[in-house]
């Protein structure tokens, strides 16, 4: 019999600062989850979700029911990751009770390991009261994607010695509220590197620096999927763009010239004989 499969939790995580770094990448689905599941430690079901499969210009077009959904998936995909949950805009910054309410929403409609959200000095007090209610956090700070609109676009973080200031409040206050490790984005390099020096919980990096005690991609930009403009800190690993247009194209001009379906993709008037 095969062994049971255990579930690396949050606390393991942790656990794994300044060791082998932690692999983690973004999955929305139940089909990507089951391939990503043997090759990562943490899959984030992020509220990149918005762009990159529904088509949202940012990622405030994501919802706590869309957050669920797409968590459910992605639990009934893996058995080995860690499976966190981003927190959408306007699901916790209002209040503490707030924050508290849409987390426990999320992992008892979900089985998730944990829930992440953005920010640092200003939502110290909602990471300290979720993980109080024992719902371990993942922090995100550096360029915050929610707050793209606010700040008229996506700005690099860490390039004036106010913002290096800011971005080690926003860290250790991160680390004081408990949280189990932090995503640094968007961060110039040395900074984020400093970053991971100072503090005792991993930075997970993207857009980040390689000496980060892991690394996160969404999963569409890292295979090629994704149709819009990559960020200049993506490395794509595949290219499935061209994959698709050119099965599509197979396809198109297989059912013209009535091609597909071919004698093996269809049934015989004899019963029993095939299964669809
Ligand atoms: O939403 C997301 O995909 C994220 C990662 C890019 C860290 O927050």
């Amino acid at each position: 019999m095969a062994p049971a499969v255990v579930r690396i939790s949050a606390e393991t995580i942790r656990a794994r600062k300044g060791g082998v770094p932690i692999v983690c990448l973004t999955a929305y689905t139940y089909p990507v989850a089951r391939l990503l599941d043997d090759h990562v430690d943490l899959l984030l079901v992020g509220d990149s979700v918005a762009m990159v499969l529904h088509g949202h210009k940012t990622t405030l077009g994501a919802s706590l029911e869309m957050m669920i959904a797409h968590g459910q998936a992605v639990m009934r995909g893996s058995a080995k990751a860690c499976v966190v949950v981003d927190m959408p805009v306007d699901s916790y910054e209002t209040s503490v009770a707030q924050a508290v309410a849409s987390a426990r929403r999320i992992v008892e409609e979900t089985g998730c390991q944990g829930v992440k959200l953005e920010g640092g000095v200003d939502v110290a007090g909602q990471i300290a009261a979720i993980v109080a209610s024992g719902i371990p956090v993942m922090g995100h700070i550096g360029l915050q994607p929610q707050s793209v609109e606010k700040e008229g676009g996506y700005k690099i973080k860490g390039r004036t010695p106010e913002n290096v200031a800011a971005l080690i409040r926003d860290a250790d206050a991160v680390e004081k509220a408990g949280a189990f490790s932090l995503v640094i984005e968007g961060t110039v390099e040395t900074v984020a590197a400093d970053l991971t020096r100072r503090i005792a919980i991993p930075t997970i990096g993207i857009g980040a620096s390689s000496d980060c005690d892991g690394q996160i991609l969404v999963i569409d930009d890292m295979i090629g999927l994704t149709v819009d403009r990559v960020p200049k800190f993506v490395k794509e690993y595949a290219d499935l763009r061209s994959v698709v247009a050119d099965a599509a194209a197979r396809y198109a001009a297989e059912v013209r010239s009535r091609t597909f379906p071919g004698p093996g993709h269809v049934f015989s008037a004899k019963t029993g004989k095939d299964n669809a």
